[in-house]
């Protein structure tokens, strides 16, 4: 079952992944790092500023679950721009090494799969970093999306549309397609870690945890995957039937553990 754990606030779920990802790079510096965009991540993207001062980061490699179809990629909400904004140039990454789907190829049918090919090419995704939708999405795989998807084109949701429309001047702005890693692709990633913040997110992160596995709540997809870490606050736990287990478990742990 996946590992929770449930903070106080966002700044001590940033901390604690934060953590997580400098010990890898330590480890492995060339490590390949999954990166989430959305208000979720940015914790964590925040934490690990701090403590990379002095860390090689020269070689390690990124790919970004998603992007949106359809509007220009140095539009400051594309997230292309996010990514660079938000990791590359505070973290002082090798721009080179970070991608983004290419959503603004003209092949668009088969760059997913060219996508998929640099993620394997790369040796794989060593941690990779969740947000959820409301909708219980992850990347932007909306309900009923297979769990054998592989990064392809998909149509927005009426609600991630809405959910999205404050990074845009309306609601008409936000691109009604998306390139996304499948969730075939996210569960090849070595460890999954899905954050959540706040009382919108707990329907969806009860289900993705707790709730049976299925296509209507693609972040169910995680309890297939063997190394999965749910990081969630108190108002996003609020529903989790085994809260209490969680936090002794959690309490309880060897310290060589990590997370
Ligand atoms: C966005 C992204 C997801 C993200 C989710 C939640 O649309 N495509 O990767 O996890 O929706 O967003 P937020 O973290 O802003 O709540």
């Amino acid at each position: 079952m996946a590992e929770v754990i449930i903070v106080p606030d966002r700044a001590d779920a940033g901390a604690l992944v934060a953590d997580e990802i400098v010990s890898l790079i330590r480890r492995t510096p060339d490590a390949v790092l999954g990166l989430a965009t959305g208000s979720t991540p940015l914790p964590v993207y925040e934490a690990l500023r701090p403590r990379l001062q002095g860390v090689d980061v020269s070689r390690v490699r990124g790919f970004a679950l998603d992007e949106y179809v359809g509007i220009d990629l140095d539009h400051p909400e594309s997230y292309a721009s996010v990514i660079r904004r938000e990791v590359i140039e505070p973290l002082g990454l090798t721009p080179e090494l970070v991608r983004t789907p290419p959503a603004d190829d003209p092949d668009l049918a088969t760059a997913g799969e060219r996508y998929d090919d640099a993620i394997r090419e790369a040796g794989g995704v060593d941690i990779q970093i969740l947000g959820i939708g409301t909708d219980g999405h992850i990347g932007f795989n909306e309900p009923g999306s297979s769990f054998a998807s592989r990064t392809r084109v998909k149509t927005l949701t009426r609600q991630t549309r809405e959910d999205n429309a404050r990074f845009f001047d309306s609601i008409d702005e936000v691109p009604r397609h998306c390139l996304t890693q499948g969730l075939g692709t996210i569960l090849e990633a070595r460890h999954l870690v899905l954050l959540a913040f706040g009382e919108g997110k707990a329907a969806a992160v009860a289900g993705a945890v707790e709730g049976p596995v299925t296509s209507m709540l693609p972040g169910s997809a995680i309890q297939l995957h063997p190394r999965v870490t749910v990081v969630v606050d108190e108002a996003a736990g609020s529903r989790l039937a085994l809260a209490d287990y969680y936090r002794d478990a959690f309490a309880n742990k060897p310290d060589w553990q990590g997370i």
